[in-house]
């Protein structure tokens, strides 16, 4: 593929780029902001990033998205009648639909819209809460004297770009009352622990009371991680949060105690960036129509938890601000079920945050926003989940670290780390970290490549594997990473194959490191396959399809001409590709490994994996028709 249609490939529909040269804005880089670890990257006296390329030198301001989160959070307002939303420059025009929300109706709270929305003019919006009296009332907010009400942003075109909740008191004149305005989602669960995490509209103390013992924020903020402990295993506890003057019902369930083998479920699907069609499809950021029917069905086949691995959101964004909004959408399609099960998440190449160049040429130059513990991709995920944390921390100390500043390569926390529940281990990886979108440019401005897995990333896969070999609770690990070893429609061109292309790899302060991309995809794979008896499926995305690929001693897995030394494999492993989850569709390529690839299809997908002791059963349907698409006997 040229590498002027990769780059369109990878950067998707999203982006409107801008063409600058020899900007004179005002930043605020100076080159001891500019990693050693880049390439051909300066700051003028202007404090502009600047890119030498052949000679020339190419500047561009920061681009300030007009869409963001706090901007379309709308700055809800009481008056004596209702609520009044201020969106500005964010939006001059279209409808807010709004809702009241009934906690105590259903398990899974949403907004039940009102008849008719309230229209957006000049930027401004008015929910008259007069309309809700009487038989629209349906949850006594009269009496009570307060409620809570949902409310959906759409442009006048009738694309929806953000869902929000408000609380209010009184019964006019009215207050802003105090909001869980995100979650709580379950995270970090554990035999005796759990994590539970929520955001408030003001700062506040939040409380959790779980078997008549109270859990509180460690600090007044809006941002809450409350540790529940002291639980027993393989039980299930109701807790109830209490923030300002209001409380929130819900439950989750410990998991086992490692190696209990008792029979349980969980989900596997990636890949829910904006998909076509319109409407919930095209949620700003993410197909929470998908979403939505993929929590569905992971809570009514009894999810122990979902694994969800990459692509969460469109991404590819210079505002980490607008990246803030994708997130807060995405995370509002899951979040009705995260209030009772864990959803596992870690980063595609869609949730990249970057600096990026548009030259006259019509060439493109990205690379992973920096500093990197600010605006980073890896920063930004980090700020929007609550992910375990384990014993990788970055690049920096490997072979190629071009300084002892630490500054030089952004962290692995939160997105590659290793969990347990009862005899299976998962081992999330992360193929986008580093990354550097404009990667047929990364000889000139440095970064790594879509699908690579650095030397210190993998170095922890294989210490990570050798752990698990020898620890007798684990009878099962899965291992999941974003890109396919071996693509099969859609990104054939690059993840681990490039065509069939080695010469493929990431380039650190101006060189090429020593392995190429199927050099690597080959070590990665004798970790997996040849120091493993474990390791039972690879699961990826990137790809929107699911099919699947055995990958046997046989299957041929080179190009033609491979001059290098062939990895023997002494077993096999499937590859459960599921990218099914709302992005846009690819057809099935050709491939060495074509033959071994089976039940490819572009509908949407969620796979279930049923474990009970040794034996796994796997088990894919479409969540939008309830259709069978595969089902495997594993183990
Ligand atoms: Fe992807």
């Amino acid at each position: 593929m040229n590498r002027r249609i990769l780059l369109s490939f990878l950067f998707s529909c999203c982006l409107a780029f801008c063409f600058v040269q020899k900007v004179n804005s005002q930043n605020n880089y100076t080159k001891n902001d500019i990693p050693a670890s880049h390439s051909n990257i300066t700051a003028d006296q202007n404090g502009n990033l600047i890119l030498q390329v052949n000679g020339e030198q190419f500047a561009i301001p920061e681009i300030k998205a007009d869409r963001t989160l706090e901007k379309l959070k709308g700055n809800p307002q009481a008056t004596s009648t209702g609520i009044y939303f201020e969106f500005g420059e964010a939006l001059s025009a279209g409808n807010l639909y709004f809702g009241l929300i009934n906690y105590e109706d259903t398990q899974y709270p949403q907004p039940v819209f009102f008849r008719a929305p309230a229209n957006i003019l000049d930027g401004k919006s008015f929910v008259n809460l007069m309309l809700l009296k009487g038989r629209y009332d349906m949850v006594d907010w009269q009496k009570r004297e307060k409620g809570v009400i949902g409310y959906r942003v759409a442009n006048i075109e009738g694309e929806y770009l953000y869902e929000g909740k408000i609380g209010f008191s009184g019964t006019g004149p009215f207050a802003i009352d105090t909001t869980l305005i995100e979650g709580p989602f379950i995270n970090l669960l554990q035999p005796n622990s759990v994590t539970i995490s929520f955001d408030t509209n003001f700062p506040i103390i939040g409380l959790i009371e779980v078997n008549n013992k109270t859990y509180q924020s460690s600090e007044s903020g809006t941002h809450h991680e409350i540790e529940i402990t002291g639980l027993k295993p393989s039980t299930s506890y109701e807790y109830r949060l209490v923030y300002g003057g209001n409380e929130e019902k819900y439950s989750f369930r410990t998991a086992p105690v490692p190696g209990s083998r008792e029979a349980f479920t969980f989900a596997y699907a990636s890949d829910s960036r904006t998909g076509p069609g319109g409407g919930e499809r095209s949620f700003f950021g993410a197909n929470v129509y998908i979403m939505k029917k993929i929590m569905a069905l992971a809570k009514y086949k009894e999810s122990a938890f979902i694994q969800f691995t990459g692509d969460l959101i469109t991404g590819y964004k210079n505002d980490p601000d607008e990246i803030r909004l994708e997130y807060a959408n995405w995370k509002r399609s899951v979040e009705p079920h995260a209030h009772y099960m864990p959803v596992m998440t870690t980063i595609g190449n869609h949730e990249s945050v970057m600096h990026y160049w548009g030259l006259p040429t019509g060439d493109f130059y990205a690379i992973d926003k920096f500093p990197y513990d600010q605006f980073s991709a890896e920063k930004l995920f980090a700020e929007n989940f609550v992910m375990p944390v384990d014993d990788l921390d970055s690049e920096e100390g490997s072979i190629y670290d071009p300084s002892k500043k630490d500054n030089d390569f952004p962290s692995y926390r939160e997105n590659v780390y290793s969990y347990i529940y009862d005899n299976i281990a998962m081992v999330v990886l992360n193929s986008n970290y580093w990354y550097s979108p404009s990667t047929s440019f990364v000889n000139i401005t440095s970064g790594n490549i879509h699908g690579y897995v650095m030397d210190n990333q993998m170095n922890w896969l294989k210490k990570k594997i050798a752990e698990l070999e020898e620890n007798p609770d684990i009878d099962h690990v899965f291992v999941t990473i974003h890109t396919p070893f071996f693509p099969n429609g859609g990104h054939v061109n690059d993840d681990m194959w490039y065509g069939g292309n080695n010469d493929k790899r990431p380039y650190v302060k101006g060189k090429p490191v020593e392995k190429g991309i199927i050099e690597r995809r080959d070590e990665l794979l004798n970790i997996l396959i040849n120091e493993s008896t474990k390791v039972a499926t690879l699961l990826t995305g990137d790809e929107h399809n699911y099919c699947k690929t055995h990958i046997t001693p046989e299957t041929n897995i080179y190009p033609e001409g491979w001059d290098k030394e062939k990895l023997v494999r002494n077993r096999s492993i499937y590859q459960v590709n599921n990218g099914a989850a709302g992005a846009p569709y690819y057809a099935q390529e050709i491939t060495p490994w074509t033959p071994y690839t089976s039940n490819f299809t572009t509908q949407n997908a969620l796979v279930f994996f049923h474990v009970h002791g040794k034996k796994i059963r796997m088990e894919v349907l479409n969540p939008d028709t309830l259709d069978k698409v595969d089902e495997l006997v594993l183990r």
